[in-house]
């Protein structure tokens, strides 16, 4: 299988920290944003990647990152967005690079505290379709939220104001190749962005979307409490005494 990072826009409520250099090339702890997602999908056993990212710090990831020998990836490819029109519109560009196979997307900004390998071989034996992750939240109006009906998923909203569960999607999403078609379908929302909750309830309406409930800690980096929150999870992690540094 092969995997996408979407490292796009412009990381605007970052702003000023993202004036002058990428949001996905921030510090997260002990390394820049963007080794997580990488790791997270090496781990998987991922090793075909493919870099979306957009703006006016582009070039650093290259610098960074290189043509990934040295991270033990064969290749990095890289693709470029212009417009920052959305996840959805970020992911269109890696249709060449899927050729056809199923994927791993997931997004720059988002850490997860545990080992993504068994979500995403349950996906390689499934035969079609979608699969996503869910976490229980205390803040699921800043996310797509998961409607449950029992133990099913039965619609997702993006960043409802009356949240109808607290299972917010998480930035890791499984597609066969039909998730082009569906992109190409896709209407712009009221927001200005082509949205990957759309493409979810695509799936979703075919019956065709699987998901699992994550157990580790997962948290995205796009606001400062959130990127403060993922300093704090990497350090904790990493062992670090952070009572005994304040
Ligand atoms: O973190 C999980 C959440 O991510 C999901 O629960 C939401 O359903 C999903 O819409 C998304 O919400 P955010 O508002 O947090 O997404 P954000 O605009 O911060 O974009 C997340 C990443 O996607 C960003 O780090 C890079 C990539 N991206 C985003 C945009 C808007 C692109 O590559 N291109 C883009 O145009």
């Amino acid at each position: 299988m092969k995997g996408v990072i979407l490292a796009g826009g412009l990381g605007t409520r970052l702003s000023p920290l993202t004036k002058i250099t990428n949001k996905h090339l921030l510090p997260v702890f002990d390394k820049p944003m963007i080794y997580y997602p990488l790791a997270t999908l090496m781990d998987a056993g991922i090793k075909d990647i493919l870099i979306v990212t957009g703006g006016n710090h582009a070039g650093e990831f290259l610098r960074l990152l290189g043509n990934g020998k040295e991270l033990n990836l064969k290749e990095i490819h890289y693709a470029y967005q212009t417009g920052e029109k959305g996840i959805a519109d970020a992911l269109r560009l890696a249709e060449d690079f899927a050729d056809g196979d199923k994927i791993v997307v997931i997004l720059g900004d988002n850490l997860f505290g545990e080992s993504l390998a068994p979500y995403v071989e349950k996906f390689s034996k499934q035969c079609e379709g979608a699969r996503i992750l869910i976490k229980k939240v205390s803040n699921p109006q800043k996310f797509g939220v998961a409607d449950m009906k029992g133990n099913k998923v039965i619609s997702i909203e993006e960043k409802p104001k009356k949240p109808k569960s607290n299972y917010a999607v998480c930035g890791l999403y499984m597609y066969d190749s039909r998730v082009f078609d569906f992109i190409r379908k896709l209407k712009i929302s009221r927001r200005g962005e082509y949205e990957i909750t759309d493409i979810n309830n695509m799936y979703l309406r075919e019956g065709a979307l699987a998901y699992d409930i994550l157990k580790g800690y997962w948290t995205d980096c796009g606001t400062y409490e959130s990127l403060l929150r993922a300093n704090i999870l990497v350090a904790k992690k990493r062992g670090i005494n952070l009572k005994g540094l304040l």
